[in-house]
């Protein structure tokens, strides 16, 4: 398996991919469009290839030491096979050379994989936004990761 920038190229089979995934919460070609333009340079996409084969992507953004995972998707059948983890280690290396010290990241509460993922990777939930996933209303837990030695994460929202 390979991680690479994601390119204009990628977009349409990651479009496909966004769907079946994300389903009612899934991003429109425009949104992607205008991330991997990227004219302020805060971006940072990469892709997974298996064999040629699109396996995953994932997106950062990098604003004044602060990183957010915007985005991060694995093809249904390569799941549990280590490309969520190679996905967000790119993410987590391009955070490291921006200078990012905290790494932020919104997961839905009932996403059990990825809320393991990123704990496995030093995430801890700081804070919940309450029903923030519509029609669904499901709560977002926010999550972060702080790079700073000995640092702990302020707690942010609330109901924590
Ligand atoms: C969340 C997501 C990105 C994780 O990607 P992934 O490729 O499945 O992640 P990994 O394979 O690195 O890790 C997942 C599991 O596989 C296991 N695993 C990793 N490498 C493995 C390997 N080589 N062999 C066997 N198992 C392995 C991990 O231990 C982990 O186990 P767990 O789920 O019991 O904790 C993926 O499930 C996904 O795309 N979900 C739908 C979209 C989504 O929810 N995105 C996140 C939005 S916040």
């Amino acid at each position: 398996m390979k991680v690479r920038e994601m390119t204009l190229d990628d977009l349409f089979g990651v479009l496909e991919l966004e769907h079946v995934l994300f389903t009612d919460d899934a991003w429109s070609e425009d949104t992607y469009r205008s991330e991997l333009a990227d004219p302020g340079g805060t971006r940072h996409y990469v892709l997974a290839e298996d064999d040629g084969v699109l396996a995953g992507w994932a997106g950062l953004a990098a604003v004044g030491g602060q990183g957010d995972v915007l985005t991060i998707g694995v093809r249904p059948e390569l799941q549990g096979r280590g490309v969520g983890s190679a996905l967000l280690t790119a993410l987590l290396d391009e955070a490291a050379v921006r200078d990012c010290a905290e790494v932020f990241l919104d997961v839905r509460a009932d996403n059990d994989r990825a809320r393991r993922l990123y704990e496995r990777f030093g995430f801890t939930a700081v804070g919940v936004r309450k029903r923030y996933y519509q029609p669904s209303g499901v709560d977002a837990i926010v999550m972060v990761r702080d790079s700073r030695p000995g640092e702990v994460p302020a707690r942010r929202g609330v109901d924590m």
